[in-house]
């Protein structure tokens, strides 16, 4: 570089950017210059695109995920739009400034279903401003929803449904019609993605200028998910409650690539399975069918033992595939029973489809059979480890669904498979399915309250063990429920650690069957209410993580506390309870 204090006048940069860029280019061919100089441009041009489209987005893609499905429908629906020459802004729905919605021309929003009916955490915000007082008018905004959910369940896809509601009723325009993606939704993402594509190029080719998409310096990290799952090798399984304990518990810990596997606390594993070679023989031998037929699922020809070993669910029965056996099976009583919503749900939830081919025999052919089910979903389980303590490795904390009903054992699709098919050294296919919903506070002074029953209990043990590692000195209350003292005190010996050094300020235990009456966490809540009333005006965040009714009683207690120690009438209490809400400081996990 020649007169450098003449060429410091003349440039854009600081006197250390320069130097930076001069080390850079430093050694580079001519040939290689001129490339450079056309990339740099290319950069530049791409950035004043995504700096215009701050100010004034020309199309968003929204999405709102709890387990990341919805997340990474709108990743790859980002892409397509990238590499189609077009700049979309990919947000989550909880880093979004609902008043924005009027600035936007075209949205484009990927949300799944979650609680009964109810829209993901993350979007919690953005629904309360579509439903509050003052939403700004949208008559200049164009939009499209792909919702996700799962048919089995009474309110499918709502939320995707009542963001389509919302946003018309403040005059959007639905550009496409909304899809309402099942549990197989990829089965139905590439059509709309084309759809999307099609409408993108007909309201953004006059508008926006192409970016010609670059290729990029960067380091292809592989991104695992439920289509590419990672392969863990089991490090350790071992039960963690007494032989004679109700429930089988078991710890598990799988080695992980920590490059390209990386997990916050709070995040779930998304664990893909396959079925138990006893059940796949049991429903062969009820349909009359060997196994060795060949059978076609999408593109994938294989046998039907392969299928209903990996790829079709048997464990979860569906109630479409209740009503459609009811035909196949020609009978009166499972006709009436899939005529009531209600007592098919019912059905569905209270049987396997081995339960009903026993109650409902009938013959079928191998692909009748495999296009009948559904296919097998990955089942998510929350992270019991920090990354920050354990860089390789993600623990796991699975309870064995195991029960004797309709004649026969029951043992769960996936944590049968966790804890009684795979053994250490074995190996599990593993993606990260994160809960941006279900985090540390990000003040490490702030103090919380983790309420879990069973094994809800795990994503605490990451919660605190990233607190130590980072020194964060907000206080910690552990509210922890489950049978019996003696026989599932799961990860006891952790929390007597922590509480020794000090980490663990407080620990509540509620063992339901250690006393004559039944005391679950949240009696003991309200036993203690005094204290966590105090504990929640001193900013504290409180986390519940565990079944829906659990959820529920929780919330309950909290209501009662905040009425009792707040001295607040019942809807001042709820209201209190909804701008803990609205603040991130109560936050839910639930299943
Ligand atoms: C606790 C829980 C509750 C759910 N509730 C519903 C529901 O009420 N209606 C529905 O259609 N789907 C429901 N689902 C299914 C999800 O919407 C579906 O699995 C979706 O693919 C999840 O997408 P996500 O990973 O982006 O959150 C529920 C799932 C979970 C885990």
């Amino acid at each position: 570089m020649q007169n450098s204090a003449e060429t410091l006048a003349l440039c854009a940069l600081s006197e250390f950017q320069l130097s930076r860029l001069s080390q850079a280019v430093e050694g580079l061919t001519a040939d290689q210059l001129t490339w450079a100089s056309g990339y740099l441009a290319g950069l530049g041009a791409e950035a004043k695109m995504s700096s215009q489209a701050k100010d004034t987005p020309l199309m968003t893609i929204l999405y709102a995920s709890q387990g990341g499905n919805a997340r990474s429908v709108a990743e790859k629906l980002a892409s397509n739009i990238e590499t189609q020459g077009f700049s979309a802004r990919l947000v989550s729905a909880e880093s979004y400034r609902s008043r924005d919605l009027n600035k936007e021309k075209l949205l484009i929003s990927v949300i799944s279903t979650q609680g009964e009916g109810e829209p993901p955490e993350s979007a919690r915000e953005l629904f309360k401003y579509l439903q509050g007082k003052k939403p700004s008018k949208l008559e200049g905004l164009k939009y499209a929803i792909f919702g996700l959910g799962d048919s089995s369940y009474e309110h499918f896809c709502q939320a995707g449904k009542d963001l389509d509601r919302l946003l018309k009723a403040l005059g959007a325009r639905a550009l496409v019609d909304r899809v309402d993606a099942d549990v197989d939704f990829q089965t139905c993402t590439e059509a709309w993605y084309g759809r999307i594509s099609a409408l993108v190029e007909q309201e953004l080719s006059s508008r926006q200028a192409r970016v010609i998409p670059l290729q990029r310096r960067t380091e292809t990290l592989t991104r695992y998910d439920r289509n590419n799952p990672f392969q863990a090798e089991v490090l350790e399984s071992r039960r963690i409650t007494t032989s004679d304990a109700l429930s089988s518990v078991h710890h598990l810990s799988l080695e992980v690539d920590a490059a390209s596997l990386v997990y916050q606390p709070g995040d779930s594993l998304g664990v893909l399975f396959h079925n138990d070679p006893a059940l796949v023989e049991e429903v062969l031998a009820l349909t009359g069918l060997s196994g060795d037929e060949s059978v076609t699922l999408q593109d994938e020809t294989l046998t039907l033992s392969q299928a209903l070993g990996g790829k079709l669910e048997l464990t979860q029965l569906h109630p479409k595939v209740v009503s459609r056996w009811a035909s196949i099976a020609d009978s009166a009583e499972l006709k009436a029973i899939s005529g009531n919503n209600g007592q098919l749900r019912m059905f569905a939830y209270e049987h396997q489809f081995a339960d009903m081919l026993h109650a409902f025999p009938a013959r079928i052919d191998a692909s009748a059979l495999a296009d009948l089910l559904q296919p097998i979903q990955p089942r998510c389980y929350s992270i019991a480890s920090s990354q920050g303590a354990y860089e390789d490795e993600v623990h796991l904390t699975v309870t064995t669904l195991q029960y004797h009903a309709h004649q026969r054992d029951h043992l769960g699709g996936a944590s049968g498979y966790l804890t009684r098919r795979v053994s250490e050294g074995g190996a599990v296919e593993v993606y990260v399915a994160d809960n941006p919903g279900f985090r540390l506070p990000k003040d490490a002074d702030t103090p919380t309250i983790m309420v879990g029953a069973g094994a809800g209990i795990a994503p605490y043990r990451a919660f605190l063990q990233e607190r130590e590692i980072r020194g964060a000195k907000g206080r910690n209350w552990l509210v922890f429920g489950n049978r019996h003292f003696h026989r599932d005190f799961l990860y006891q010996t952790d929390w007597l650690k922590y509480r020794k050094a000090g980490l663990l300020n407080r620990i509540s235990l509620a063992f339901s069957r250690d006393s004559e009456e039944r005391l679950y966490v949240q009696h003991r809540l309200l036993e203690e209410g005094a204290e966590l009333y105090r504990w929640l005006q001193d900013g504290a965040c409180f986390y519940v993580c565990g079944g829906v009714s659990m959820e529920r009683s929780v919330y309950h207690s909290l209501k009662t506390i905040v009425q009792t120690h707040g001295g607040l009438s019942l809807n001042a209490a709820c209201e209190y309870i909804e701008a803990l809400r609205s603040d991130g400081r109560y936050l839910r996990d639930v299943y």
